[in-house]
């Protein structure tokens, strides 16, 4: 069975385009892959958090992989900081990396524009615990998001370097990018991605949203004066409520058109409402299941760090003969 990894940090609250394009596919993978789904607290602390907040997601984090169908019996479900290996590979790691490489991280860059005094080397250096992340694992396949494709590129150098000084120790890993929920964009500007930093509240749907939120907000989406349904890019707001449409009842267009042809906007909004509500609303109401049992998410994370644990000491081990650790009896 090959091996997926991938992980969320506990940063902030999800918008519907992190759970349309990353997480929703994530419960499929349960049954064909070994899966190991991490909640990347480690990666979250590079840029400063409230202590009290940071725990608070983080079990809001657990709570929504469990509400999106991921099971701790197929799959692995762990907190980060709880496997130490991660960050002990991810030392080693850093002295497989080159600074240039570093240098040219587009998130990186991203993050600290406008704001140098974010630039701590912990932010710099991430892409490397997301190497140590994915390596420790065994990892054949990432699904990510399109803006993580450049961290996933420097994980397999990291390792195809490591490999080839040391002999075949890391698998390489693939990046799985899903292109459809990472096109989902602003309502309120549909030329630029759905944020939930956005100073407008209008302009995002969290995956936790009420209902009567939610659909204010789809009723206020921009769209133009047109008229008619079209997916084109002359119309870049009925195009994203149609990209959204999409994503949650994974129709095809030419279903989608038959259905909207000839439809005004104002059931175009309706419609997408009802198919983000079928989507997402289990996802909230079970969330707030799991959050009112902290005891279950705290065992959760628990088996799923000794069992994570298990494997990346292994690998651990294994790296630090080849790299030429003495090993203490
Ligand atoms: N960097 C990822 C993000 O911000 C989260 C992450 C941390 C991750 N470690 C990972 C994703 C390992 C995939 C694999 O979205």
């Amino acid at each position: 069975m090959k091996t997926i990894y991938s992980a969320i940090q506990p940063s902030g609250e999800l918008t519907i385009g992190n759970f349309l394009g990353t997480l929703k596919g994530w419960k499929d993978f349960q049954d064909e892959y070994k899966c190991l789904f991490g909640v990347a607290d480690m990666h979250a602390i590079t840029v400063r958090q409230n202590p009290q907040l940071l725990r608070e997601r983080t079990k809001k984090l657990l709570a929504i992989y469990l509400a999106t169908g991921l099971d701790p019996d197929k799959s692995i479900i762990y907190v980060n900081s709880h496997v130490k290996q991660h960050a002990e590979l991810g030392w080693v790691l850093h002295t497989y990396t080159n600074l240039g490489q570093l240098n040219r991280m587009h998130q990186f860059k991203s993050k600290i524009k406008d704001n140098e005094e974010r630039a701590n080397v912990g932010l710099y250096c991430y892409p490397v615990l997301m190497a140590s992340d994915i390596l420790l694992y065994d990892t054949d396949f990432v699904p990510v998001g399109d803006d993580q494709k450049q961290h996933v590129e420097i994980t397999r150098d990291i390792a195809e370097r490591f490999n080839s000084i040391y002999g075949d120790t890391f698998t390489i890993p693939e990046p799985l990018i899903n292109k459809s929920g990472s096109r989902i964009k602003s309502l309120q500007d549909p030329t630029v991605k759905m944020s939930k930093s956005d100073p407008n509240p209008n302009a995002f749907i969290l995956l936790l949203e009420e209902y009567n939120v939610m659909k204010k907000k789809i009723s206020r989406a921009v769209t133009d004066s047109i008229g008619e349904i079209n997916y084109s890019e002359d119309q870049p707001g009925i195009m994203n409520l149609l990209d959204i449409y999409k994503a949650c009842n994974n129709e095809d267009m030419d279903t989608i058109f038959a259905k909207f042809e000839g439809q005004n906007y104002g059931y175009l909004k309706r419609e997408v409402t009802e198919a983000l509500e079928t989507t997402i609303g289990p996802v909230r109401e079970k969330t707030k299941d799991y959050l009112n049992n902290e005891d279950y998410l705290l065992e959760v994370a628990k088996k799923g760090s000794e069992k994570a644990s298990e494997i990346a000491e292994k690998t651990l081990a294994k790296v630090y003969d080849k790299i030429g650790f003495l090993r203490s009896i």
